[in-house]
């Protein structure tokens, strides 16, 4: 029987989590108070409410609203703390974080602040209950691509945390093509590859990830049920899809959890992994997103443990912490 508990015991990775997605309602409330910010919210449930979205814009404008509160090294320190005690207590033994440095060096927080931050925090996770994690800089694909580049240069340079390269934000209209020069630099300097495509945006969108940016994993990569022949490739080539169920639900990427294309895709022979996106927004950490899946779509014991060893496997860890884990 698939229990909550068994859920959560299951060792897992995190590959689709934005760290500052993870800022709770009351957590910005603090910091605002501390830093001296005033949020255009009265309250803790004010905030909360908001928490209601039409698609991945409405997400995205308080996102970057509420992410005003993160001004030191501190902030992004505790925030980080907060996550991974919450991740650990449901399997998460390796997480690796997104972060949006173009989101705060634009609000005047040094790049070097948010690294050293989150990184404090994952030391200090390692140290007191063994989990590993690192650092994926995640280009903001609506900002201009010069942009990205002064963040590749900022994260060429702090190698010594950050492990690859993603893309997010608002997709539609923003294809991965556009990014071709700036991964091409972050993989000749070592990086790891991944990119959103096909949440929002349509199946050749994840063609380009593949083929331009030379993607190593999809973020999503949902709509790639749309076209068989990708789906296919994407088997073939074993290209891991970071899924986030609860996440795809509230943005309205799909209707209905129930209709969620994860277990075709699985069935497709597509490696899939569970994970948790934006937890604070949308309601649920990594054990959450696997019970949710579990209630709506009937996750049989040996999916649920094929998608938490996949999470492993196709994470950025050490064969030595991988082989430690499986
Ligand atoms: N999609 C795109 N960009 C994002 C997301 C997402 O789900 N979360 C934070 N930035
Ligand atoms: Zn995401």
């Amino acid at each position: 029987p698939l229990t909550d508990d068994a859920l959560l015991a299951l060792p897992k990775a995190e590959l689709h989590l934005h760290i500052e997605g993870t800022l709770e309602p009351g957590l910005a409330f603090e910091l605002a108070a501390h830093n001296g910010v005033t949020l255009p919210y009265a309250s803790v449930e004010e905030l909360a409410a908001r928490y209601d979205f039409d698609d991945l814009q409405s997400f995205l404008d308080l996102y970057y609203a509420t992410m005003a509160v993160l001004l030191t090294r501190a902030d992004f320190a505790e925030l980080t703390r907060r996550y991974l005690r919450r991740a650990h207590a449901q399997g998460v033994r390796h997480a690796e974080l997104f972060f949006d440095p173009q989101a705060h060096t634009a609000r005047g927080v040094a790049f070097d602040d948010v690294v050293d931050g989150i990184g404090d925090a994952l030391d200090e996770a390692e140290r007191e209950f063994g989990m590993t994690g690192s650092l994926i800089l995640c280009f903001l694909r609506d900002q201009p691509v010069a942009s990205a580049e002064e963040a590749l240069t900022a994260g060429l340079k702090r190698t010594d945390r950050i492990v690859g390269v993603g893309l997010d934000s608002a997709e539609v209209g923003y294809p991965p093509s556009l990014f071709e020069g700036v991964y091409a630099r972050a993989r000749a300097a070592g990086l790891h590859a991944v990119a959103h495509a096909g949440e929002e945006g349509p199946p050749e969108y994840v063609r380009e990830a593949l083929d331009l940016l030379h993607a190593e994993r999809i973020d999503h990569g949902i709509r790639s049920i749309e076209d068989p022949e990708l789906v296919a490739r994407l088997a073939q080539e074993r290209i891991p899809l970071t899924v986030c169920p609860l996440s795809n639900v509230r943005l309205q990427a799909t209707p209905d959890l129930r209709d969620h294309p994860l277990l075709r895709l699985d069935a497709a022979g597509v490696r899939v992994t569970v994970n948790s996106d934006d937890p604070a927004y949308f309601g649920g950490y990594a054990g959450q997103n696997f019970t949710a899946v579990r209630d709506a779509l009937g996750l049989t014991e040996d999916q649920a443990r094929r998608f938490a060893r996949t999470s492993i496997e196709a994470s950025f860890a050490s064969t030595e912490r991988k082989a430690a884990l499986l």
